[in-house]
């Protein structure tokens, strides 16, 4: 089978609260979004990269994206959550992917992806059946709150882990998933909610997600680090 990355990139980044949609962001001289396409691009599994892009965006065009190849596809059509956005690119490339093929979803929020990210998330899944995710385990002691504030238990964080992306799903299982459970803020939700069971498969914090102004300096710091 064949590996694709699909890549939502239709949001509009309200937290972190600037005009410019945070995928625009410079980071380094270049748009944030060209950093995380970059390293799909460069991955040697991966066939083509799909960037899923809301209908009305007028930044795409204003940069030059050439330098990154012909595996990357710029497609127009985000919806309003990403799990719309996620499966309006799986809707349009339905006449490229085969049912069995992988699909590795990644956000466009996280430009820190580094090749053996991928390497090992392909690696470790290849025999699965349905699939599974970067994810690192919890570090923090967990607290449920109750309705005032106050703490009503501790969480054991032992078997905690925090789902990162790509999430990689065979194209058609995905789909499938996606079209029956759309409130979800992951793919792998969406499986859990058809019963199955995504692998987790141990990354770290430098893939981090860009969400909060600072992390916008976190992720300038571990991208100029590693390119040392
Ligand atoms: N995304 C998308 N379509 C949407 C919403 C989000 O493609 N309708 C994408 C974002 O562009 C991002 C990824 O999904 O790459 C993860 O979402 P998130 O970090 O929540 O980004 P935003 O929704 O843009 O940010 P915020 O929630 O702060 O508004
Ligand atoms: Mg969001």
């Amino acid at each position: 089978p064949r590996h694709f990355a699909l890549v939502p990139a239709a949001g509009s980044g309200s937290r972190m609260g600037s005009a410019l949609p945070k995928q625009y962001l410079p980071l380094l001289g270049r748009p944030l979004l060209f950093h995380t396409l970059s390293v799909l691009c460069q991955a040697p599994d991966i066939d083509k990269v799909f960037v899923v892009l809301s209908v009305g965006d007028a930044e795409w065009a204003r940069h030059d994206w050439s330098e990154l190849g012909p595996k990357l596809v710029p497609m127009f059509c985000g919806g309003p959550s990403r799990a719309d956005s996620v499966l309006a690119g799986l809707r349009a490339i339905a006449n490229e992917a085969e049912q069995s093929d992988w699909v590795l979803v990644h956000d466009a929020a996280r430009p820190c992806l580094a090749p053996w990210h991928i390497d090992k998330l392909i690696r470790e899944l290849a025999g699965e059946e349905v699939g599974g995710l970067l994810a690192v385990p919890v570090a923090d002691t967990l607290k449920r709150a109750d309705s005032q504030r106050h703490v009503a238990a501790t969480v054991p964080r032992d078997s905690l882990w925090q789902a990162q992306t790509p999430q990689m799903f065979r194209y058609v299982m995905l789909r499938r998933a996606l079209e029956s459970a759309r409130e979800v803020t992951d793919e792998a939700s969406a499986l859990e909610a058809a019963g199955l069971h995504p692998r987790l498969v141990e990354s770290d914090a430098t893939n981090l997600k860009v969400t909060w102004p600072l992390d916008l300096h976190l992720a300038e710091w571990i991208l100029q680090n590693r390119e040392e």
